[in-house]
């Protein structure tokens, strides 16, 4: 099972073992991490599940779409060219040791 890192917004690290295939957001939630809200259940309703991306993980997690993209320019915290709705990435064997930093502000 990949471990995911999350860091939350008070600097503590939190390493989860994560489902492949649940969302990043489905498993901070699941394991109670501090930050990650994920209000509308991944339905890319709410951008309360933002993160910034610790490279050099950027890249392997994907494009960003379109809605994503427009939900992004609405989040409370800071939009950063690592920002990513953790519900929009999949947990993956190859993200083994992935680290995410989770958005000061959620909602
Ligand atoms: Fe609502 Fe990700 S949980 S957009």
């Amino acid at each position: 099972m990949p471990t995911v890192v999350y860091i939350d917004p008070r600097g503590a690290e939190h390493a989860v073992d994560a489902e492949v295939g649940q969302s990043l957001m489905q498993a901070a939630v699941r394991h109670g991490v501090p930050g990650v809200v994920g209000q509308c259940g991944g339905s890319l309703a709410c951008a309360s599940c933002h993160v910034y991306v610790r490279e050099p993980w950027g890249e392997r997690t994907g494009e960003v779409s379109d809605m994503e993209d427009d939900m992004l320019d609405g989040a409370m915290a800071e939009r950063r060219p690592e920002s990513r709705l953790s519900c929009q990435v999949q947990v993956r064997d190859d993200l083994d040791g992935l680290t995410v930093e989770v958005a000061p502000e959620q909602l």
